[in-house]
């Protein structure tokens, strides 16, 4: 089955061509990320209308790399949500009308699923699995008893450790996204500063709102003091610890849910200190990062996604062409 997939749900236009869920043909992706720096943060307006200036050339790309005719198109996937609606709708009617004008079947999926999927490119998912999706919106971890069946066992109670590593990011005056920022000067750090202990409800769940507040007020107490602060230190300090909490967190889960594998998913998991701990602490279950390529937003890991979801139920999230959509934007 040859799938056909669209991302565009903030600011990465992708499309990609793949079969059978799992050989990825073509994964075409542009990012905007140059356009929003100078605005600390990804600026909805500007990310749809970028979309659908670029969505076009992405999709004949992705035909041409992947080798393959519009006819032998077997299935179309679309991000259908979480993100920015405006983005959301570019690669849906972009979807919904090769599917019209091909005569294809046509599934909304949901972006998370994708990055869950991201480890099945190039693993093989064994089951019970256990999901730690880390990005700029979520925290999460997911238990997996089969394909493309979630059951949520925790979640974060306020910021994505995603979102805390952009704004620590963006106090510190090191721009945006801070993620990759932050990882790259961690490395030549020591984690000297103390940072608080991170207390949550349950042993699945995360929170990150109190470790950025604590970097935040001891970087404004220093300035105000007139005091230097190491930035380097700092970045090791605040990594330390976010990703320890991360590990914590997942460790629970994976050794009360007897799970086989472990697997990380979403933008997070391109971080190098948390790819390093999850090698070295769950040495009993198998384990899965995805490649780079894969971890942040990409349209290969939604068609990968999509044809699990198909299999499974075929109607599920389909999209009616014929007058309206019964796709909900999740
Ligand atoms: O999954 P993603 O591309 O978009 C969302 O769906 O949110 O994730 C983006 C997030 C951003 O917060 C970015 O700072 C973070 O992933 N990120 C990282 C790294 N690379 C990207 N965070 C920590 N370390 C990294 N190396
Ligand atoms: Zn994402």
């Amino acid at each position: 089955m040859i799938v056909l997939a669209i991302e565009s749900s903030c600011d990465e236009t992708s499309v990609s061509i793949s079969k059978d869920g799992k050989t990825v043909l073509s994964n075409v992706v542009y990012s905007q990320i140059e356009l929003h720096q100078s605005f600390g943060g990804v600026v909805p307006e500007i990310a749809s209308r970028e979309h659908i200036k670029r969505i076009t050339v992405i999709f004949e790309k992705a035909f041409v790399e992947a080798g393959v005719a519009k006819e032998d198109i077997d299935l179309v996937a679309v991000t259908k949500g979480p993100g920015l609606i405006g983005s959301l709708l570019v690669g849906i009617n972009a979807a919904k009308a090769f599917a019209f004008a091909y005569d294809v079947p046509i599934v909304g999926v949901h972006h998370l699923a994708g990055h869950i999927y991201a480890n099945q490119i190039e693993e093989e998912m064994e089951f019970p699995l256990v999901a730690l999706v880390v990005s700029g919106g979520h925290t999460e971890l997911i238990l997996m008893k089969d394909h493309y069946a979630f059951e949520k066992l925790g979640e974060t109670h306020d910021d994505a450790v995603g979102e805390a590593y952009d704004k620590v990011a963006r106090v510190l005056g090191l721009g945006y996204p801070g993620g990759p920022i932050i990882d790259k000067l961690a490395k030549e750090g020591t984690p000297e500063y103390p940072m608080p202990h991170i207390r949550t409800k349950g042993v699945y769940d995360f929170s990150y709102s109190g470790l950025k507040s604590h970097v935040i007020n001891f970087l404004n107490r220093k300035k105000m003091k007139n005091e230097s602060v190491d930035e380097k230190n700092m970045a090791a300090s605040f990594q330390e610890a976010a990703i320890r909490h991360l590990i914590t967190q997942s460790e629970n889960a994976v050794r009360d849910y007897d799970a086989k594998m472990f697997i990380v998913a979403g933008g997070v998991a391109a971080n190098s200190h948390l790819r390093d701990e999850v090698a070295k602490k769950f040495p009993h279950v198998k384990v899965s990062v995805p490649p780079f390529k894969y971890c942040t937003d990409n349209a290969a890991m939604m068609g990968i996604a999509a044809y699990y979801q198909y299999k499974k139920n075929k109607t599920a999230d389909a999209m009616d062409l014929n007058g309206y959509s019964r796709l909900k934007l999740a």
